[in-house]
């Protein structure tokens, strides 16, 4: 089957599947094999700390794979975030995904060095200002997925369906996806790409401990870790509090404190978020998704994403509800 989308054509991948971004450790390691296997794989910019291992890492990936790859540029998180970007530039990595706050002054540079622009939002209200920027697509997280949260935030499946009423641009959906029915799914709701950080966790190649692999093999999506960790909204008055103070301090420092009112699960002592994360420090701090209820086991990344196109073309074949109803449009 053909899965081309404006996505894949945007990214030159044979699949639309995106593997997320990893503050701590989203090296080469992983975002090698998945676009070897047909999907598009990213480098954190963050996880390499410097310019200069940033290069290394692209160089490395480059050694491993002929497929596309991007790079992530966190705002508020990358240290020396505009070499970073340069550094990718210089590279030509093809395409650099934005995340975290509004990042239309390095779309703009992006742009101008010939390279495509997605920007990864939260919120509907950040997709259509990405749009204004001149993104070239947005990833849309919604409530199920981990990390970067925020009081409007919306489930995936709302979301995704109110924000292709508004967005002309082609829309990657992220949030608990995880498997062939949650790639389905997203198709549906008129996303023309997946992005998956929870599900990409539980890989081989995933450079995290066996034991954080174990751990959400054998999760459920209601334990309270997951579930608060996705959805439990901020104690509001910790969040207008932190709202009170945007523009007094530093943007960076701003940012890192409105992701710990975010994360209101974990405990007020000890939380510590900054670029020497660590991946024990990411994983404690968003260590997975609502995604774990189809997290049954660990498959190398070639597996895992042959697997989802091959359940995903079974499905559409098969005898369930989908099969019924794609097979009588298609015969
Ligand atoms: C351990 C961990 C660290 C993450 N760090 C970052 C990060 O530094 N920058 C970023 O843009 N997203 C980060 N994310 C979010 C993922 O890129 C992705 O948006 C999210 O996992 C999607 O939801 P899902 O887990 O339900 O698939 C992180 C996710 C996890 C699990």
């Amino acid at each position: 089957m053909d899965w081309s989308t404006r996505v894949t054509e945007l990214l030159g991948s044979r699949y639309p599947i995106i593997q997320g971004a990893f503050g701590g450790f989203g090296n080469s390691a992983l975002a090698a094999p998945v676009s070897e296997a047909g999907g598009f794989g990213i480098i954190t910019a963050s996880a390499l700390r410097t310019p200069a291992k940033l290069r290394e890492d692209i160089m490395r990936a480059r050694s491993m794979t002929d497929g596309p790859f991007g790079v992530n540029l966190s705002v508020g998180l990358c240290p020396s975030i505009d070499e970073m970007r340069e550094t990718a530039i210089e590279e030509r990595v093809p395409v650099i995904f934005t995340a975290a706050y509004r990042a239309d002054d390095h779309g703009r540079r992006i742009h101008d060095a010939g390279l495509k622009w997605v920007h990864k939002v939260v919120t509907i209200q950040h997709a259509v200002a990405a749009e204004r920027q001149g993104a070239d697509a947005v990833v849309i997280v919604g409530l199920e997925g981990t990390a970067f949260k925020s009081i409007y935030q919306l489930p995936t499946l709302v979301g995704v369906t109110t924000a292709v009423q508004k967005l002309k641009i082609p829309i990657i959906a992220a949030g608990g996806i995880g498997d062939a029915r949650g790639l389905l799914a997203a198709l549906a709701m008129g996303a023309e790409g997946v992005y998956m950080g929870t599900r990409f966790l539980a890989t081989k190649e995933c450079p995290i401990s066996q034991r954080h692999k174990q751990k959400l093999v054998d999760a459920d999506p209601w334990d309270p870790e997951f579930k608060d960790r996705c959805l439990a909204p901020p104690r509001a008055e910790e969040y207008e509090n932190i709202m009170k103070e945007r523009g007094s301090i530093s943007q960076d420092e701003w940012l890192v404190r409105l992701e710990q009112v975010m994360f209101r699960h974990e405990p007020e002592t000890g939380l510590k978020i900054d670029s020497d994360w660590g991946a024990e420090e990411a994983l404690r701090i968003a260590g997975g998704s609502l995604a774990v209820g189809v997290i049954k086991s660990v498959p190398t990344v070639k597996e895992l994403i042959e697997g989802i196109i091959r359940e995903a073309e079974e499905i559409l074949a098969g005898a369930g509800p989908l099969g019924r109803l794609f097979g009588s449009t298609h015969t």
